[in-house]
Parts: C-alpha cells; sequence; structure tokens
C-alpha cells in the first residue's frame, strides 16, 4: 500500500472545501462585478451629443437650440437637458455659444433687449455680449460665452462639450 493514501477525512475535506470555494465564488464575482461595473464601462466613441437642429435649417440668426442625454454618475443614470445659442456665420460655418453667463452663471438670450438688439443679453445684471459671443467691455461678463465643438452627422448638428475660449 502507498504511503500517499488520502483518508477518507482528507478526502471529505478537500471535496468540502472545493464546493464550497466554488459557491462562494459563483456568489462573490457577480458582487464584485457589480461594485466595478461603472469602471469597466467604456466611454462612449464620441463625446458628442445629437441634436433635433437640422444643420440645413440654421441661418444668420442665432437660433436656440435644446438638446438631452444620458448622464451615468457611477451607478446612477439620469437624463439632463442642455441649450445651445447656434447660427451660420459669414463663411457659412456653424458657430454653437453656451447660454451661461460669464459673470455668475444666469442665462443668456438673444436680442434679450430691446435697448441692445443683435446681442445676447443677460438680465441678472445687464450683461452683454456681442453675436460671436465676445463680452461687452462695461458690462459684468468677465470673459465670452464658451463655445461647443460641432459636427454635422446625417443632416443633424451635434454637440461636443463647451469649452472657454
Ligand atoms: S450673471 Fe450674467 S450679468 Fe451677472
Amino acid at each position: 500500500m502507498s504511503k500517499n493514501r488520502v483518508t477518507r477525512r482528507q478526502f471529505l475535506n478537500y471535496t468540502l472545501t472545493g464546493v464550497g470555494g466554488f459557491m462562494a465564488a459563483g456568489m462573490l464575482l457577480p458582487m464584485v462585478r457589480f461594485a466595478v461595473d461603472p469602471v469597466l464601462q467604456k466611454k462612449g466613441e464620441s463625446d458628442f451629443i445629437a441634436t433635433n437642429q437640422k444643420v440645413a435649417d440654421l441661418t444668420t440668426e442665432p437660433t436656440r437650440v435644446d438638446y438631452s442625454f444620458e448622464q451615468q454618475d457611477g451607478w446612477y443614470s439620469s437624463e439632463e437637458t442642455g441649450t445651445a445659442w447656434v447660427y451660420k456665420d459669414e463663411n457659412d460655418k456653424v458657430v454653437a455659444l453656451s447660454p451661461v453667463c460669464k459673470h455668475l452663471g444666469c442665462t443668456v438670450n438673444w436680442n434679450g433687449d430691446k435697448a441692445n438688439e443683435n446681442h445676447f443679453y443677460c438680465p441678472c445684471h445687464g450683461g452683454l455680449y456681442t453675436k460671436d459671443g465676445t463680452n461687452v467691455p462695461g458690462t459684468p461678463p468677465i470673459a465670452a460665452l464658451d463655445v461647443f465643438p460641432t459636427k454635422e452627422v446625417d443632416g443633424f448638428l451635434h454637440l461636443g462639450k463647451a469649452e472657454p475660449r
């Protein structure tokens, strides 16, 4: 007889340890996967957000474009909305400006003040911006409006993340 013979007690210990370990792994792996899932998620191919605005319909007059997108914050997903002021410049290039005032963050409107036609106007403290988003000296805003990168996909406007100039 071999000296390495496994006793019945050892056999039961090995078997129970193996089966127990297998079952524990089966319960723990989904939990671990759930805990780290947001970290493992691939980000989208692009950070551009689709809008319902047809590029062909844009004119030289700034148009308010509202859009919505899904925001993922860890495990929490929510529907967010945003706005851009969009027009075509004299070279037919699409310009998309953030509506967030660079003074204290109110929302600017195109032609929002009758006394200042063809300007973006912030009603909170009378901030003014020219059509290209430049802040008018002597009014509260300290910088130009942020600009969205844009692209056209199947005729529709897509907006990137607004950036300062
Ligand atoms: S927040 Fe726009 S002018 Fe103050």
